[in-house]
């Protein structure tokens, strides 16, 4: 007898597939076998049947598959959206048109095309801007005061920020009076002391803790710091340390973290420095976390050397928030590189004030884990540290590529405009 076993082509299974998958199964498990014509003949009918039956079907899923697909968009009115499109290098090179670009480019480019833009508002903005308000004095009513009124800008930062080269951009702001008020942690405060004395190297990140360390040599990400830096930043401080304790229990000083913070950038008397920069042009630093850092380890030594230094934070609340709850009639805006403390600090004053007018933040930290440092300016809108209807922008980024850029296309473009300076 004359076996003869069916199996389906490659032209069956794409026909069956594009069927739909009963129609593909039908041809792909059905092996047939054909040993009698009629037999055969009568499958392939039924088969056959079931195909068109299945077709018709399959119209309608079709079409309602591909309306699904090609959904009609909405019309967009002309002119009101940004064409994602990136900087031509057949321009040549040209700095200014290619940051200017990011606007266009998309993900975290766009935001720092944002973060710019809205700096610039910050630094744009004047009273005269706004519409009269009935109660205002009579003083706030003359055009000359109203278009002298700028926005506020508080500038917060990680320590991190000053052990890096962002410490020249933090001194620029300072030395030209660009930002009002400047938050940080510790580290912010004696690695720019610290510099004065004393460098800090280009390291690597995988250079091994222990090697360092049997070196002397301290590491910030692929920084170096040699351990020498704070025996000199110990020798450097403990004199000023000791007057300090005379000056608070001879002339009944209260030294506050801001204080000892102005006091030191007016010993260090270099120009290299932003603390320096800030007690001249009265740049108020705030530091609440003052001791997490060696500052604190020369404070702690310090006690057994001359005991009784007081430093009260207390006086310091009032004074960090005063920035925020006096600052009206002017706007605030908040510059945040980092999260951690400078970042809280700063939201939580501008809370005081009903929230800040304007927010950038360039942070790397991630909001899944529920931490502040993490926390989107919206997570911030529903405290009320930034006003619901604030201009607010959060870089990815690491602010040591964000921030230079970011100041070259705001601050620095402008540089007389936005100097409260003198010598400007
Ligand atoms: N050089 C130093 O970093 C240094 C030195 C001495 C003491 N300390 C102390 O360590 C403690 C923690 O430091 P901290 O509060 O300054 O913050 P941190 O270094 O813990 O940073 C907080 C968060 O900010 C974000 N961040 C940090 N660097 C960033 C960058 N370059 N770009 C974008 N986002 C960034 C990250 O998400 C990070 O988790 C402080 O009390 C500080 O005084 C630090």
């Amino acid at each position: 007898m004359n076996k003869f076993i069916w199996y389906p082509t490659a032209k069956d299974v794409w026909d069956a597939l594009n069927q739909g998958n009963d129609g593909s199964q039908q041809v792909v498990t059905t092996t047939v076998k054909k040993s009698a014509g009629n037999k055969r003949k009568q499958t392939e009918n039924k088969v056959l049947e079931r195909k068109v039956a299945r077709r018709e079907d399959d119209g309608g899923i079709i079409a309602s598959v591909h309306s699904s697909v090609f959904k009609e968009s909405e019309k967009r009115v002309e002119g009101s959206c940004v064409k994602i499109e990136g900087y031509d290098f057949n321009q040549g090179v040209d700095y200014h048109l290619l940051v200017k670009s990011f606007g266009s480019t998309g993900f975290q480019a766009t935001n720092l095309g944002e973060a710019i833009e809205i700096v610039n508002h910050m630094l744009e903005w004047r009273l005269s801007d706004e519409p009269l308000d009935e109660d205002c004095s009579e003083e706030e009513k003359e055009l000359s005061y109203r278009e002298a009124i700028k926005c506020k800008v508080f500038l917060s930062f990680t320590s991190n920020i000053i052990s890096s080269g962002l410490r020249e951009t933090v001194r620029y702001l300072a030395e030209h009076k660009m930002v009002d008020v400047i938050v940080t942690t510790a580290g912010g405060i004696e690695e720019d002391l610290i510099k004065c004395l004393a460098h800090t190297y280009k390291g690597d990140f995988s250079l091994r803790g222990a090697d360092l360390r049997a070196k002397g040599e301290n590491r910030i990400g692929n920084l170096t710091v040699p351990n020498d830096n704070y025996c000199k930043f110990e020798n450097w401080i403990n004199p000023i340390l000791d007057l300090m304790v005379v000056e608070q229990k001879s002339e009944n000083i209260l030294w506050t973290p801001s204080r000892v913070i102005a006091r030191l950038g007016k010993e260090i008397n270099n120009p290299s420095s932003y603390l320096y920069w800030a007690y001249k042009n009265n740049i108020p630093v705030f530091c609440p976390g003052l001791t997490d850092g060696s500052i604190g380890d020369m404070l702690y030594f310090h006690i057994f050397r001359k005991p009784g230094l007081i430093i009260d934070i207390v006086q310091d609340i009032r004074a960090m928030n005063g920035e925020a709850v006096h600052a009206n009639p002017r706007r605030t805006g908040m510059i945040i590189l980092g999260g951690g403390l400078p970042k809280h600090h700063t939201c939580n004053a501008n809370m005081m004030r009903n929230g800040a007018d304007y927010a950038v933040y360039i942070n790397t930290a991630q909001e899944f884990d529920g931490s502040d440092s993490g926390a989107s300016p919206d997570e911030a809108i529903s405290w009320g540290k930034i006003q619901a209807s604030a201009k607010t922008v959060k870089v990815h980024c690491d602010a040591t590529i964000a921030f230079p850029l970011l100041v070259a296309e705001t601050f620095a473009k402008d540089a007389k405009k936005h100097s409260e300076t003198d010598d400007q």
